[in-house]
């Protein structure tokens, strides 16, 4: 049989009614009576990304109602989703000092530092208001969650890049808070706004949080792919001190020696380290092994939908999840 595509477009045509719909929901939040400010916004607006946080929350909306029209809670939930990971964007460029998110500038390459952190914090004020105003409080308790885990997942890995001593354990839990949680926060409030029972609510937060976790692999792997590839500079985590699944896994194939040799490397991280490092993880199946784990993530979430009837939506969800492991950039 052939393969069916997964592209983004594939799997958003089944919501592509709700889809307008809530990009005009969007485009309402993302708005402010200043002009100068309102021109920030638009710019956010016309550049961000796929929207695959939004998709997910309207298909699991649509797979639990069994495919019911949606109204405001639905609209509401996934744009609070999206305002979230937006505002953490703006402030993680401010963080890095990125001057290029999406293809485009920075907000804070474009209109200066500090009004990309007020950017943020207007954004992030935006969600509670739009929260509260709508009394859905249900949907605002439950997203509200991952904003803590976001700020606590970046200020974890800040930690280990000056410590070098990230493990195994470390690692999983900075990918759950600063990824994975927003994707399981997503798939959960979807399931929430259509007032689907409690156990199809944690099964949506686990779909959302396995492909989470694989969405961050696999991004940690694509970190080791040439520029040509991705568009990005290799190795830009090793630069940052910051050592990803591919690495741990290569190191505990390896001596204690080679091990101290290895995080030593990751401290200097000039470019003969990096290509030191690079070798090794080569050497010692590092992808290979990231990448079956990242396999596993995705099999356990395409688990969570098997006990659902066949559906577009569900049809929809598993795409999602071959197009998150197999993207190339
Ligand atoms: C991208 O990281 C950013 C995140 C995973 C989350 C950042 C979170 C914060 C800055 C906390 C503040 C949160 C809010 C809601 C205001 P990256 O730098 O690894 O990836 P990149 O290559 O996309 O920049
Ligand atoms: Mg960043």
């Amino acid at each position: 049989m052939e393969k069916r595509p997964t592209t983004l477009e594939a799997i958003k045509a089944p919501i592509a009614d709700e889809m307008a719909a809530y990009e005009g929901f969007l485009r309402e939040a993302l708005h402010s009576e200043s002009r100068y400010f309102d021109d920030i916004l638009k710019y956010i607006f016309e550049n961000r990304g796929k929207g695959v946080r939004p998709t997910l929350v309207m298909l699991w909306a649509k797979l639990l109602s069994g495919g019911k029209a949606f109204g405001k809670r639905v609209l509401l939930s996934a744009s609070l989703i999206e305002l979230i990971h937006t505002a953490s964007l703006v402030h993680d460029d401010v963080i890095d000092r990125a001057d290029v998110r999406h293809g485009k500038a920075s907000i804070n390459e474009q209109f200066g530092r500090r009004n990309a952190i007020l950017t943020g914090d207007f954004i992030l004020s935006r969600i509670f208001e739009l929260g509260m105003e709508s009394l859905e409080f249900d949907i605002l308790t439950y997203v509200s969650h991952s904003i803590k885990w976001l700020c606590e997942g970046e200020v974890i890995q800040d930690e280990q890049t000056k410590t070098l001593g990230m493990t195994h354990e470390k690692y999983y839990d900075i990918i759950d808070k600063k990824t994975a949680s927003l994707l399981a926060i997503g798939c959960g409030v979807g399931a929430v706004a259509v007032k689907a029972p409690a156990k199809e609510v944690d099964a949506a937060y686990e779909f959302g949080r396995n492909i989470g976790m694989a969405f961050q692999i696999k991004d940690d792997i694509l970190d080791y792919a040439a520029t040509d590839q991705t568009g990005k500079p290799m190795c830009a985590d090793l630069r940052e001190h910051k050592i990803t699944l591919p690495l741990l896994e290569a190191l505990e194939d390896m001596s204690p020696e080679e091990q101290s040799t290895i995080r030593a490397l990751v401290g200097k991280a000039d470019d003969e380290a990096i290509a030191q490092i690079r070798e090794q993880i080569i050497a010692h199946k590092g992808i290979e092994r990231a990448e079956a784990i990242m396999a596993e993530y995705i099999a356990k979430a395409k688990e969570a939908l098997a006990h659902h009837d066949e559906s577009p939506y569900r049809t929809s969800l598993e795409m999602m999840c071959d197009f998150l492991a197999e993207r190339k950039h």
